[in-house]
């Protein structure tokens, strides 16, 4: 009897804490109290905004979102029992979809700045990244930072490239872009003379626009993570998603697959 009551104890201390756990439906659960959730069956859907235009982070192939970020979305939710869904849309518009509840969180290659910080959470960094300089490569007149003095810079709007050039930058006029690409495209037109973005898109775009290079001196080290609305009890889900996926090697070996240097 007491085997019995103490299994009985042990597989509810279980449930509930699979439960607690999980934040989204769980399917497995059979206890009385868990019926009606469990015959709602369908896991939960967790909407990820993101701009699918920044490999290897986040990019289309085929009409489907691929990247680091959607493979590490992709493992953290489904840690957590909940289906992924992407939502693609402008970079200038992922806090607004997290802070107006229309995405539950923003995975975007996003940058940790104390601004972003008074409007949305972030998770722990997953990984980091530099911004760099694009400019043509014969012409000349960008061969380093200090040289942006003056210049016309493009980037794309409301990223950190953009935030970097438009404060700290003497002089600069500066052209954004709903896209990076179309800055690097711009750059290759000769409307302008350089464009500030982080450094492995940076690699993709210069692949794809032969005549363009990347400077060695680098602008500025950055933290991505992922946002949250402020005070989500998602937060610490995620971080503790994503430290298993940290400790386990996941987050490396899809960084690897993507980045090959
Ligand atoms: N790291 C930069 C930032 O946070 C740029 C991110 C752009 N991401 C994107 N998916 N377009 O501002």
């Amino acid at each position: 009897m007491k085997k019995i009551l103490s299994a009985i104890l042990a597989g509810a201390m279980l449930c509930t804490s699979a439960m607690m756990f999980s934040a989204c439906g769980n399917k497995t659960e059979s206890t009385a109290d868990s019926k009606t959730e469990s015959s709602a069956a369908e896991a939960k859907e967790l909407h990820m905004a993101t701009n699918a235009a920044f490999e290897p982070y986040e990019y289309k192939e085929g009409g489907e979102v691929v990247g680091i970020d959607a493979e590490i979305a992709k493992a953290v939710c489904d840690k957590l029992g909940c289906k992924l869904v992407i939502d693609d849309m402008d970079f200038d518009a992922i806090i607004t979809a997290v802070t107006s509840g229309k995405a539950d969180f923003g995975m975007a290659g996003m940058t940790v700045t104390d601004e972003r910080k008074q409007s949305v959470d972030f998770t722990d960094s997953y990984t980091n990244a530099v911004q760099v300089i694009i400019v043509n490569e014969d012409d000349g007149k960008v061969a380093g930072k200090a040289d942006l003095e003056g210049k016309t810079i493009g980037v794309q709007l409301g990223t950190t490239g953009d935030l970097y050039v438009s404060d700290d930058v003497k002089d600069a006029q500066v052209e954004r872009f709903n896209k990076g690409a179309d800055a690097v495209l711009a750059l290759t037109q000769g409307k302008v003379d350089a464009v500030v973005i982080d450094n492995q898109p940076a690699k993709a775009f210069v692949a794809q626009n032969p005549g363009t290079k990347i400077l060695e001196e680098d602008f500025a080290n950055e933290e991505y993570a992922i946002c949250l609305a402020k005070g989500s009890e998602l937060t610490e889900k995620f971080n503790t998603a994503l430290k298993e996926l940290k400790d386990d090697g996941t987050i490396d070996t899809v960084i690897k697959k993507y980045i090959k240097d």
